[in-house]
């Protein structure tokens, strides 16, 4: 469980980047955080798991304080960020992968066995001696997917994870992340690309200039977001 009360938060050069967010993300949640770009999606959850620390208001997961317990919130929510090249610390695609785990402490066998099963999961076992700056856009995703489920956080966040990508690459990523939510993971996604994810989610928030701006089912939100992001209906089965 998530909960965020009253969350500010400026930019060292006076940028306010949120307004007073309060939202509760239940354990098993889709949640999908949507809003134009610069409307604070990123820094919100940057927030989330101990990056940033709060301007003024709280952040809580699980109940502990992502500034003070940094260690074991980052164990519970792990981050796939926008730009997957800055995530890649490991030569091979292997390497990445244990780099966490390994953190954790883990025997060399108890590493072996979550980076089989995270290389597993991503469809990318077959890779894993290939160096990582020879992967494709969409490969170097799934091996930042993989990194985060090797250390089998129970939350999962997302950030703009089509960026980037064809749309065989979209459907790829967005299979992978359904099927973690079907496994019980607690998944926040952001985008400004509404259509390609907001059929399959249980919530949205939607961020605007820093603010939450409505919070609820999709069909409550579709009046909130249509002006910038879509087709009223766009989403809606039978229609393309
Ligand atoms: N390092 C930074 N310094 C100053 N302003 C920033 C910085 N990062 C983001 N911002 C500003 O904060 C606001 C929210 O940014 P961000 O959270 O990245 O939005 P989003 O992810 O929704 O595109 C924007 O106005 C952006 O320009
Ligand atoms: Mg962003």
């Amino acid at each position: 469980m998530i909960q965020l009360r009253d969350l500010c938060y400026n930019y060292a050069d006076g940028t306010p980047a949120l307004k007073g967010i309060s939202l509760d993300i239940p354990k098993g949640e889709f949640l999908l955080i949507c809003g134009p770009n610069g409307s604070g999606k990123t820094t919100l959850i940057r927030l989330l798991n101990g990056l940033l620390k709060p301007g003024s208001g709280t952040v809580r997961v699980d109940g502990l304080d992502p500034a003070k317990d940094g260690r074991e919130v980052v164990r519970r929510v792990g981050m796939v960020f926008q730009d997957a090249d800055s995530q890649i610390v490991g030569e091979t695609v292997g390497e990445d992968v244990a780099f966490g785990p390994e953190n954790l402490g883990l025997s060399p066998e108890g590493v072996k066995e979550r980076v089989d099963f995270a290389l597993e999961a991503v469809g990318l076992r077959h890779l894993a001696e290939k160096p990582c700056y020879r992967l494709s856009g969409g490969e170097k995703r799934r091996v930042a997917i993989a990194g985060v489920l090797a250390m089998q956080s129970q939350t999962l966040i997302f950030d703009e994870p089509f960026a980037n990508l064809d749309y065989p690459g979209v459907v790829q990523i967005l299979k992978h992340i359904l099927a973690l939510h079907e496994k019980g993971h607690t998944i926040i996604l952001t985008t400004h690309d509404v259509e390609k994810v907001i059929a399959h989610v249980q919530r949205v928030a939607v961020l605007e200039r820093g603010e939450l701006k409505t919070v609820g089912p999709a069909v409550s939100v579709v009046p909130a977001i249509s002006n910038w992001s879509m087709h009223p209906l766009s989403w809606l089965p039978g229609r393309n």
